[in-house]
């Protein structure tokens, strides 16, 4: 059946169902939605292709007739679509032009530790670091973003992100939709806060220790925005860029779309659904069939969270818009293009992994689990520690140990885990914790081998390498860690709710 959505028709806009808001914002659908410029770099004569990549300053109208003092890479907010095709040895060349250390991660990228980026790759201000490497792994729609120690928030949340759009000749003779910004569209979603003067609040509240959420939605750095697109298949490459967020992507017509591919791979098959929950760094492509729409504008949307089973269990972790929903982005849909794409029926081989290595266990527990959630609560204890961030961004960063992994909080100077180089583990993920945590692991990509003893669903048998652990819940995982990395330039796993994983729920391996 079609998705629920609470509230019933709208009067007056054919297709629109309520989540039980009186109307949207006003100014809602009123600018085009941007689409990052493509970074296909420079090759030189030893073939190699060079990237340049500068962290800077700026300045962007996320809120029409607001401007917020930001940062990003080449730009005011998201930083270029890096377009990297397989095999291709690549450099690229990350300038540091703010005014405190950064560095740059790629996430879902299998490189070698020294490359990822992690919080030991610092760039100070002024300096530029160079990581060279050859992604072997499949197409793919990756991404990119800071990862300083204790503070990737902030600088996430100030605007630092782009994609990383891996490319190969399998994807591209599929016939899917594959031109840039016309039927193949980038689609960052982001929620933000602003105070009053326009600039971006972070950690402003004593909740938002728990995960910074905002109250404007952002795609690709415009608060829901329009897009015009064709009459035909229309593919949407999404990314949950968001700090804390998990989204519920749905059309408000209740339509039917088909995912394609998770965070690191193709699925092998088209999975029709209606809904489709994606976490904070999660990725996943969709085709939506507009091919009878023209003339109408379709609305993607986050339809109400609280719905579904498991996901939302504290007061905590949940807030209006998790319940209610929220409009994301309007299609547009013009006159059909003869651009000859289809849905094909098969995609690519279903992957598969042999463990041959150990079992590990990561638990993952908060204080709340023991009762002891007063300190959050303003006037208990919780005193936000001053972060920097663009034009005086309203900003704190918390300083508490809410959430852990196997009972420990990240240290710069500890290794948690010790993985043999090409083994094929099984780590299976348990949460203890009464909220949802998205589990993510450095240098490898990872099957879902099953979810609470089940066979995970099957838009989730792509290669991931973040995934959803709902509270009580245990996820077992299973990786090859072909890729080495030692103590210097240590892999990380972590929560990505970057104010969980600022805050300690992130620990370190080798592979050695
Ligand atoms: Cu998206 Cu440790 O990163
Ligand atoms: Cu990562
Ligand atoms: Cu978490």
């Amino acid at each position: 059946g079609a998705a629920v959505w609470p509230g019933g028709a709208r009067a007056g806009v054919p297709g629109w169902r309520a989540f039980g808001v009186a109307s949207p914002r006003t100014g809602v659908f009123q600018r085009p939605l941007p689409i990052p410029a493509q970074a296909t770099g420079t090759l030189d004569a030893a073939g190699v292709r060079h990237y340049q990549i500068a962290a800077r300053p700026g300045s962007s109208e996320l809120v029409a007739g607001v401007q917020t003092p930001t940062w990003s890479y080449n730009g005011a907010w998201l930083g270029p679509t890096l377009r990297i095709p397989r095999h291709q040895p690549v450099q690229l060349h990350v300038h540091n032009g703010l005014d405190q250390p950064t560095t740059l991660h790629w996430h879902g990228a299998q490189v070698p530790g020294r490359m990822d980026g992690g919080p030991h790759s610092v760039i100070t201000p002024g300096d530029t670091w160079t990581a060279a490497y050859t992604l072997t792994q499949p197409a793919a729609t990756l991404w990119y973003h800071p990862h300083p120690h204790a503070y990737t928030g902030p600088q996430v949340y100030a605007g630092m992100a782009g994609m990383l759009w891996i490319d190969d000749d399998t994807d591209a003779r599929l016939g899917l939709p594959r031109t840039y910004g016309i039927d193949d569209l980038p689609v960052a979603i982001q929620d933000r806060r602003l105070d009053a003067d326009g600039r971006l609040a972070y950690m402003t509240a004593a909740r938002d220790v728990m995960g910074m959420k905002g109250d404007r939605f952002l795609v690709n750095g415009v608060e829901q925005p329009y897009a015009e697109v064709a009459a035909g298949w229309l593919r949407l490459r999404v990314l949950n860029a968001s700090n804390s967020r998990v989204v519920n992507l749905a059309f408000r017509d209740g339509r039917r779309f088909y995912v394609i591919a998770g965070d690191a791979s193709l699925l092998a098959e088209p999975v029709p659904m209606e809904q489709l929950l994606l976490a904070p760094a999660e990725r996943a492509q969709i085709l939506v069939d507009l091919r009878g729409d023209y003339g109408r504008r379709v609305v993607l949307a986050s339809d109400s969270g609280a719905a579904v089973p498991g996901l939302y269990r504290t007061p905590m972790d949940v807030d209006a818009h998790d319940r209610r929903g929220f409009d994301l982005l309007e299609l547009r849909v013009g006159p059909a293009l003869a651009l000859g794409t289809r849905l094909p029926a098969q995609l690519v081989e279903q992957p598969s992994l042999t463990p041959d290595g150990p079992t590990r266990r990561f638990v993952m527990a908060g204080m709340i689990a023991s009762g002891a959630f007063g300190h959050l609560q303003a006037g208990h204890g919780y005193a936000p520690r001053a972060a920097n961030g663009p034009g005086g961004m309203s900003a704190g960063v918390g300083d508490r140990n809410l959430f852990a992994i196997n009972g420990e909080y990240m240290d710069m100077d500890k290794i948690n885990v010790r993985v043999q180089r090409g083994a094929t583990e099984v780590w299976q993920v348990t949460n203890v914790s009464l909220m949802a945590h998205p589990f993510h692991m450095h240098g490898t990509s990872f099957l879902i081998r099953s979810r609470d003893g089940k066979a995970p669903p099957p838009h989730e048998r792509s290669w991931k390498d973040v995934v959803l652990v709902r509270g009580g819940e245990t996820v077992e995982l299973v990786a090859r860690f072909d890729h080495p990395a030692d103590a210097a330039h240590a892999y990380m796993y972590h929560c990505h709710i970057l104010e969980h994983e600022d805050n300690g729920m992130m620990g370190q391996f080798v592979v050695t």
